[in-house]
């Protein structure tokens, strides 16, 4: 198992030392991990494949049970609090304790018996950036509460658990990929999954010459939420309008090119656009697995850049700044790849880089954003680690 690095041991011991000030008491302590994606692009709510990983940016959350049924949160990276009762639960009004308290709620929607809790978090995966930190407080959330009150839910259902919270309380209607990837990754491997069934498999990547950098623009545009909403509902159109002739098709997962050209084409060239992207994606994850369980890391750095133009030019989830990141570093040699990643609109472009440009390029590419864009751009080397596990069992 991947062991916690220097700089998250030091966020680990500050988190555990503020809830000892705090609270008075020693706590659990738990970790869960952001997430990559490979390929595999708003393809998990159109029931999909992804190709995501679990990296080594984690939140951090520090718990104890209480006697009465209240919720005591502290945020270390907000330096605030917030309390309530189990038996009170409400949307905030501050956005960061909802990710903790959806997924109480979701867990009490289960009839599933939770006491009060003191808990402390923060960690250091970059927020707004693409890396799905709040999907990683969900799942810390979610696991920590299971092996807190011996819940017996199983990996799966955390997930969804944290996914529904997100859904529900946050009211952001994502997949299930983020979730997924911060309860199910392990070290060195990718996850592909498949997100009409849930069977996933482990696909090696431990590349000797190349690593994946990430690029991160340090936009976020306004329209993030909205378009995301959006592009599920189009995409929900492009089904329906194939299920006047084929009600077997239940998404666009059963979709074909065919289908899109003759049912989707004549009435909306929009709802046909961002359906095709999807229904390409889709197969481009399934030869993406090809290509790496054949090491064949050029051919799968070429469909990285097909999933970029497509993202670009018929799902239009892109911006000026994800593409100016792409666009400098392709004619590098050795740049197998790059692509936007996550839900667009800003975040971070994934790039798969020979390991001995790496600096170069980074720098280079840095340099160019800033005189171009007149912004400056964060430089993440990522690697891939184990999902959403306990650090320390309270008493230990
Ligand atoms: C966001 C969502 C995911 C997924 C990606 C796009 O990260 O949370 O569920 O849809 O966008 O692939």
């Amino acid at each position: 198992m991947k062991t916690i690095m220097p700089e998250d041991a030091q966020i680990v011991h500050d988190i555990e030392q503020t809830f000892k000030t705090k609270y008075n008491s020693s706590p659990s302590l738990f970790c869960s991990p952001g997430r990559i994606n490979l390929i595999g692009e708003h393809t998990d709510y159109n029931n999909g494949l992804v190709l995501p990983a679990a990296i080594d940016k984690y939140i951090i959350l520090a718990i104890a049970p209480r006697e009465d049924n209240e919720v005591h949160i502290f945020s270390q990276d907000y330096q605030d609090s917030y309390i309530t009762s189990l038996t009170h639960i409400q949307v905030s009004g501050k956005l960061w304790p909802d990710y903790i308290m959806g997924v109480i709620d979701e867990i009490q929607k289960l009839d599933k018996k939770v006491r009060g809790v003191n808990i402390v978090f923060g960690g250091n995966i970059p927020q707004g950036a693409g890396l799905s930190s709040s999907a990683a407080v969900e799942c810390a959330t979610a696991y920590a509460l299971n092996s807190l009150f011996g819940l017996d839910l199983n990996s799966l259902e955390l997930a969804k658990i944290s996914q529904a919270a997100e859904n529900e309380f946050v009211g952001v209607k994502c997949g299930l990929m983020d979730q997924f990837a911060s309860t199910f990754g392990k070290e060195n491997k990718l996850i592909r999954l498949d997100c009409e069934t849930y069977e996933y498999k482990y696909i090696p990547f431990d590349t000797n010459d190349y690593s994946l950098i990430l690029f991160d623009t340090q936009v976020k545009h306004s329209l993030a939420s909205s378009a995301y909403n959006e592009r599920r509902q189009q995409c929900e159109y492009g089904v329906q309008l194939i299920q006047k002739h084929h009600p077997e098709v239940r998404s666009l997962r059963q979709a074909s090119l065919e289908m899109l050209d003759k049912f989707v084409k004549p009435q909306d060239e929009i709802t046909y656009n961002r359906c095709e992207y999807i229904v390409r994606e889709i197969k481009r994850v399934e030869d993406s697995c090809i290509d790496l369980l054949g090491a064949n890391y050029s051919q799968f750095g070429k469909r990285m850049f097909q999933t970029h133009a497509g993202l670009r030019d018929q799902y239009e989830v892109s911006c000026e700044e994800l593409d100016f990141l792409v666009d400098h570093v392709k004619d590098y040699p050795e740049v197998l790849g790059a692509r936007m990643m996550g839900g667009g609109f800003g975040g971070c472009t994934i790039n798969l880089i020979e390991n001995k440009a790496m600096d170069k390029i980074a720098d280079n590419t840095a340099k160019a954003y800033s005189q171009t864009m007149g912004k400056s751009m964060k430089i993440y080397p990522v690697s891939i680690v184990d999902g959403t596990r306990m650090l320390i069992k309270k008493g230990e």
